[in-house]
């Protein structure tokens, strides 16, 4: 019986050393595998006579069963142990503070549209959309701009592969292409009611409201220093009635200004100018009386009576129809409000910058 309890002692110990699952079936083998001491000794059982065989037979039995419990307990132990082990290696901190995404906000241009779309809406402006990919046509030909306009060369302008006369083929480099879209399908719209008073293909000369436009976006021209960017915003204007006059461009652009920079005093200056799409053409400067920037004249916008050659290519007769457009820089307008001296930072995405605007 010792030399059993020696057996089930030496496989308890084998047991313990073992700290994986692999060292614990190797110790198993040890013991009852088919060469295992255990199995050994029932092998020897053959010899013995037959009363004594059942007695020894029985006490083997007791010392495997020994065994094999220390066996299961052990295994349960080295499991244990691993989902322990696995359960540190994946602990939650719940006491790590969370990463936060912010509140996120309008980008500062974003902030001077909506400012801008606000102001003119209050004055009955509505907005327009328009493609940033142009055809010819509506960049330059409709807008009375020749063919051999600077504006359309290489350097100023970029080129789309594959355009045509009437295919996209320029990225526009202004937002003025929307005043002859716009006022085409305003044309469209109100040419076809009885109240427009005028049937037939012709410009038209019947009665039809009032075409009063603001159409942001961006535009794109090969410039790039800290006061240009090859893609920047701009935002058309365009009031065009039976009897719209330059007196009433300033009004609504000084209005504009005014509340825009929420500065009572601010004046404005319509400096003589040329465009090919609209005569007489001015550039309007402003000029603040108090802050960082009193007394310099700050231009802000290209303005005009639209030119009538222009009017005729939105669909209308220029003998009736006459109005104003301007265009102006978002960017810009956004630099002088908040101070900012360097446009390219609206583009570089630097959140250091972007968040002083929330
Ligand atoms: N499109 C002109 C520009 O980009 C601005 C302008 C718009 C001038 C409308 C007159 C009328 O410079």
């Amino acid at each position: 019986m010792n030399e059993l309890n020696v057996v089930v002692d030496a496989a308890k110990a084998a047991f313990e050393r073992a700290i994986t699952p692999a060292d614990l079936e190797n110790a198993k083998a040890l013991f009852l595998g088919k060469s295992g001491r255990i199995t050994e000794l029932m092998k020897g059982l053959a010899a013995l006579a037959v009363d004594e065989k059942k007695a020894r037979g029985a006490a083997i039995n007791l010392a495997k069963q020994a065994i094999e419990g220390a066996l299961n307990s052990r295994r349960q132990a080295l499991a244990d142990i691993e989902l322990q082990t696995q359960l540190q290696a994946e602990a939650l901190d719940v006491t790590l503070p969370g990463r936060q995404r912010g509140p996120g906000g309008l980008h500062p241009v974003s902030l001077t549209l909506e400012r801008i779309e606000a102001i003119f809406g209050s004055m009955g402006f509505s907005v327009a959309q328009g493609p940033e990919i142009e055809t010819d046509w509506f960049n330059f030909t409709a807008l009375n701009t020749p063919e051999d306009h600077p504006a359309r060369s290489m350097h100023d302008t970029f080129y789309v592969e594959g355009g045509s006369a009437t295919a996209p083929n320029l990225l526009r480099t202004h937002t003025s292409p929307m005043q002859i879209r716009h006022a085409v399908q305003h044309v469209k719209k109100h040419r076809a009611t009885a109240a427009a008073g005028q049937s037939g293909d012709g410009l038209f000369s019947g009665s039809m409201p009032e075409i009063r436009v603001i159409a942001p976006g961006r535009t794109y021209r090969v410039d790039s220093d800290a006061t240009h960017s090859p893609m920047f915003h701009q935002c058309e204007g365009l009031w065009i009635g039976e009897n719209v006059s330059f007196k009433d461009l300033k009004y609504v652009f000084t209005d504009f200004c005014r509340t825009f920079f929420e500065s009572d005093d601010l004046v404005l200056r319509f400096r003589p100018s040329f465009f090919p799409f609209t005569e007489p053409s001015a550039e309007i400067d402003i000029q603040f009386q108090s802050g960082p920037l009193s007394g310099r004249w700050l231009e802000v916008a290209g303005s005009g009576q639209v030119h009538p050659n222009v009017v005729s290519n939105m669909g209308l007769d220029p003998e009736k129809f006459i109005g104003f457009a301007f265009g102006m820089g978002p960017d810009r307008l956004t630099m002088l409000r908040y101070g900012v001296n360097d446009l390219r930072l609206f583009f570089d995405g630097d959140i250091r910058f972007l968040t002083q605007f929330q």
